[in-house]
Order: structure tokens, then sequence, then C-alpha cells
């Protein structure tokens, strides 16, 4: 299939972009390099052999959208582009309702004049808000997000909802991620966060390779087994692959599904921290400092749904994470810019 990555240029795109393109799909990326850069995609060219095109254009940007369609056919859209930064998104809230809702919209009503109506989403856990049930399943009702980033998410899954019930041509993916960690095995491809990064496993890279002295973990008195909060880290290659096993439900015509990508397994910061020194023989200093304002004790997936309907499971653990983020890391200390 043809396929059109938004923001593919980022790290979750640019796995997916390699998975694709080694299942024997083609790959256009459109991304407006505010949080990325082109060598990612030079680099999964490396990976591939199949550097794939890049049209640097903002969603926003309507006629250089136009122009990408107009250039191309394509089967589905994976929008990835948006901004994500939870912090930002509070103090900048216009700025990333912008971004992300205007960007979609833009993106949607381009697609519809093209006859382009299948799409995959990168949405997010968040929507589930402090969710009423752990594991969290699908059947969860959405609750309300703590900070603007996580309501562009919930927003986005409404208009995409209403747009599908409103036009049955269209095949709709909501994809939910929990906590995407990790790099591709080569080391040439990883996460590459601007400035101090706000994420748990970047954070721990960045004190392992030297540019940060410690970690602040945020709280040790939460109801979790050592006190620090729970999440459900995922290999983002799994997750790329997840991508992949969804495009065959819009084959499927599926009209309108939602998945969780998770492993269903919750691990605490201190078990991220010690699994991280353990592998790479890095020893990682920290402190305990209070709680982070919006974080929830524990956050973790019932991945059945995705294995049920799409074959999918996560099949990369901790171990692989902390090893593989720790290679992309130690291999290029400034990102992609050294
Ligand atoms: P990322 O920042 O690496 O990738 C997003 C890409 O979108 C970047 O390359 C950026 O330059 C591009 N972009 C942003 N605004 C754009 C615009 N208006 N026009 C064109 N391009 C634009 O982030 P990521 O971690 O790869 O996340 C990808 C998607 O998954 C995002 O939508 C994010 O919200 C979502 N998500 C991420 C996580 C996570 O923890 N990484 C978790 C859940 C959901
Ligand atoms: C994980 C755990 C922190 C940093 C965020 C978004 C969510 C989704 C994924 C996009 C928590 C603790 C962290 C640090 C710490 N993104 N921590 N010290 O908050 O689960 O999810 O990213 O959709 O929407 O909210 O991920 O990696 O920030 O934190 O102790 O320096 O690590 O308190 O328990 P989070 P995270």
């Amino acid at each position: 299939m043809n396929i059109l990555l938004t923001g593919g240029a980022g790290f979750i795109g640019s796995h997916t972009a390699v998975e694709l393109i080694q299942e024997g799909h083609t790959v256009v990326v459109v991304d407006n390099l505010v949080n990325a850069s082109p060598e990612s995609l030079k680099r999964v060219g490396v990976i591939t052999g199949t550097e794939p095109r890049l049209y640097t254009v903002d969603l926003r940007d309507r006629d250089g959208l136009e122009q990408v369609f107009a250039e191309n056919r394509f089967d589905c859209v994976i929008h990835f582009a948006g901004l994500k930064a939870v912090g930002e998104s509070v103090a900048k809230p216009l700025e990333y309702y912008d971004n992300n809702l205007t960007g979609t919209l833009v993106l949607l009503d381009v697609m519809r004049a093209h006859g382009c109506k299948n799409l995959i989403f990168s949405s997010s856990a968040t929507v589930y808000g402090s969710p009423a049930e752990i594991p969290i399943t699908e059947h969860c009702p959405k609750g309300a997000p703590t900070n603007p980033y996580g309501w562009t998410k919930s927003m986005i899954e409404q208009i995409l909802t209403d747009v599908q019930f409103a036009d049955k041509e269209w095949n709709v993916v909501l994809l939910r991620y929990f906590n995407p960690i990790g790099a591709h095995k080569s080391g040439l491809i990883g996460e590459n966060p601007n400035g101090i990064p706000n994420n748990l496993m970047p954070y721990i890279t960045q004190v392992a390779v030297g540019k940060l002295p410690q970690l602040s973990v945020y709280g040790n008195d939460y109801d979790t087994p050592d006190g620090t909060g729970v999440r459900d880290y995922i290999h983002v290659v799994d997750l790329a692959k997840g991508h992949v096993k969804a495009l065959d439900a819009i084959g499927r015509r599926c009209g309108l599904a939602v998945y969780n990508l998770g492993t269903g397994v919750g691990y605490s910061v201190l078990d991220v921290v010690n699994t991280f020194s353990q592998v790479n023989q890095v020893e990682i200093p920290y402190v305990i400092k209070g709680r982070r304002a919006g974080d929830l004790a524990t956050c973790y997936s019932d991945p059945t749904k995705a294995g049920e309907e799409l074959g999918w499971h996560a099949e990369l653990g901790l171990a692989e994470m902390c090893q593989d983020s720790w290679r992309w890391q130690k291999n290029n200390p400034n990102g992609f810019e050294s």
C-alpha cells in the first residue's frame, strides 16, 4: 500500500516507517520538522535500503498539503503529527489546540477532497483520564485529561468518530498508546527530545550519558508496590508493528475501531531505573522528590482486544527496552546532530 505518515520524521513515525517499508509498503512523509530532523529519514533509508520521500510541510498549510495529495495517491494516512509535551501544553494551550486540532481538521478536509478516507490516529492512554478500571480495556469510559495536550487527543478522537459516523466510507483506527520507549536495534534511530526531557526514559539515558547529573523520582508515596508510579512501557518497535497490523483492519473495512497498544504489564519508576542499571551496567543516581502535578499512581493496559482482532502482541520486554534506549543514546549523545 501507499501510506502517508504525518509526523513521520519523529520518534514513533520513523520506527513505523521502517516496519512498513520492511513489509513492502511505500512510505511518504509530511513533517514540518518542528520536533524532528530529516536525518531520521536518511537513517530509515540506511536500515531499509529505501529512504521515504519527505515533504517539509505544516499540516495547517492547506496549499502545501494539497500539493502532496495532488502528487500522490494514498491508500491510508497514519497521523502522528502533533505537539506532545504535556507541561508545555499547560503553558501554551492555544498553540497546542491550534497545531493539533487545526492540523487534523485541514488534513481530514484534504483527504476527503482527494477520496482518501482511511486513517490511523496516534491517540494516547491519556484519554482515559483517571481510569475507572485497571488494567484499562477499551470499554473503560474516556475521562478528563489533566492537560491541554491530553484534551487534543480526546477531541481529535471525537472529531474522527463523528466524521466516520457521518460518512461510512471512512475507516478510522484509534490507537491508544501507553508509554513508548526503546529504539531500533540498529541504534540508528531513537527518541530525540528538545531540551531537558519530560519523560522518564530519555531522562534516564541523558543521566547515563552524563548530560544530566541525576534523575528526580517524582513521588515514592503512591499506593504501588514500591511507592513510585507504575506505567505500561512498550517498546517502540512493537508499537510500530501495531500500526502495520492496524492497516489490515483498514483493509477489512473496519469502520471505527479502537485499540490499546500496551504490554499489559506495569513497571514502577524504580523497576525501570534498576533494570536499566543492571542490563547496561551504568549507575543512575536519583533523588526522591515530591509528586508531579497531574500524575496517576498506576496506569497499564489490557491489550487483549488488539491480540484478538489484530493478531498483535508486544514481544519485547523491559530489559530490551532499556538496552535499546541506551544503545541509541550512547551512539548518538546529541541525537541526530552528532
Ligand atoms: P514526535 O514529536 O517525535 O513526532 C511528532 C512529529 O510531528 C514531529 O516530527 C513533528 O516535527 C511533527 N509535527 C508536529 N506538528 C506538526 C504539524 N503541524 N505539521 C507537520 N508536522 C508536525 O512525537 P512521537 O513521540 O513520535 O509521537 C507521535 C504521535 O504519537 C504524536 O501524535 C503523539 O502525541 C502521540 N503519542 C506519543 C506518545 C509518546 O509518549 N511518545 C504517547 C502517546 C501518543
Ligand atoms: C512515567 C513515570 C513519572 C520523569 C506521558 C504523558 C502521556 C503519554 C506518555 C503522550 C511517572 C515518573 C518521569 C522523571 C519521574 N504521552 N518520572 N521522573 O507521565 O506516564 O505519560 O507520556 O500521549 O500522555 O502524560 O510518562 O515518562 O513522563 O512518566 O519520576 O524525570 O515516571 O512521575 O510515574 P507519563 P513519563
